[in-house]
């Protein structure tokens, strides 16, 4: 008994030290090479005052789809809201906005420009914006024109070999982000992967304490397809859920987005330390996270379309699409 104890202690004591190892490391990192092109501090923010423009939603707008949970939380769809009752209220709340969007390797080259140049003009037009970009290739980061009260921040990051690493390192470095400049300075933040092109309005209604996005290819699939993580070894395992979400976009406030950042990090970390890796990487810890916290607000598949889906028959706008997969570019030199 004590000697499983102290079994406990050890192993214990192990993830504390590589967990302060990793987190002096990178805020070391994020300190020394930060490179801060232009930062304004917004003014102050109340989140408080838009909390209750959801109840003014038009539930009933989409008969053919899910348009409230189970927990009362809203899954937002056209016709549902009314964008400028949303915007309006957003600005005169003084709302502000965090984008982070990670390009290490080919994926700044592949990627990063469109993302940004469609992000000017769809992503929460009208709010102030800082978008904060993390790559390893800070001096590739392509000049692109901000509208006023925009704002782009560039960060150093290590580059992963694998995928898998960088994805779930981003866990990480957002948690980092968030406590040592995001906190206090934004009222939301928004995590997007960088393959993805904006392509209609993706405005004031996505914002919300705590918000997850419907997968395309799952959301219309019955439950037991869903791909969580089935291995009992994983911190990821689980064995029900509400839906399968995407990890392609999260967000909320900053408090929220850096529990759920913290809750993935570790659980990789505790995976790491038993050399096992989760299904889908980030994305299985994200959906564990948000089986056992559930976002107040979910984002229907018309935020995050995969245009190789050939149903489009409830996709009324297509807000953001999934850029053509450049495997020549991604792969080659
Ligand atoms: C928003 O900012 C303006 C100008 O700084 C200020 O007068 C106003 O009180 C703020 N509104 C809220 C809801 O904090």
């Amino acid at each position: 008994m004590s000697n499983h104890r102290g079994k406990i202690a050890g192993l214990f004591i192990c993830i504390l030290l590589l967990a302060s190892g990793f987190i002096s490391l990178y805020t070391r990192r994020l300190r020394a090479v930060a490179f801060i092109k232009e930062l304004r501090v917004p003014r102050e923010s109340t989140p408080a005052t838009t909390n209750d423009l959801d109840d003014k939603l038009n539930f009933g707008a989409r008969p053919h789809v899910q348009t409230q949970t189970s927990w009362n939380a809203p899954i937002m769809w056209e016709l549902m809201f009314d964008n400028n009752l949303y915007d309006r209220k957003h600005k005169e709340a003084n709302t502000t906005v965090a984008l982070t969007v990670f390009a290490v390797g080919r994926y700044l080259e592949a990627y990063l420009k469109t993302f940004l140049t469609s992000a000017e003009e769809h992503f929460m037009l009208g709010l102030p914006v800082t978008y904060f970009v993390f790559t390893d290739l800070p001096e590739q980061v392509p000049e692109i024109t901000l509208a006023p009260q925009r704002n782009i921040i560039i960060v150093k990051v290590e580059k992963h070999t694998r995928w898998q690493d960088i994805s779930m390192m981003r866990m990480k470095t957002i948690s980092e982000v968030i406590d040592t400049v995001l906190q206090h300075k934004f009222t939301y933040v928004f995590c997007f992967d960088v393959d993805q092109i904006f392509k209609g309005r993706f405005g004031s209604e996505a914002l919300g304490e705590s918000v997850a996005l419907l997968h395309a290819h799952y959301y219309k699939l019955p439950k037991y397809r869903f791909t969580y993580d089935r291995n009992p070894e994983s911190k990821a395992y689980m064995t029900e859920g509400d839906y399968y979400y995407h990890a392609a976009i999260f967000g909320g406030t900053c408090e929220k987005v850096k529990a759920l950042a913290d809750y993935c990090y570790v659980n990789i970390m505790e995976d790491k330390l038993k050399n096992v890796e989760a299904l889908w990487h980030d994305e299985s810890h994200l959906n564990k996270y948000f089986w056992l916290n559930k976002p107040t607000k979910l984002l229907s598949p018309e935020y995050c379309w995969d245009e190789y889906i050939s149903n489009t028959e409830d996709i009324l706008v297509k807000r953001l699409v999934w850029a053509p997969k450049d495997y020549e570019k991604l792969r080659t030199r």
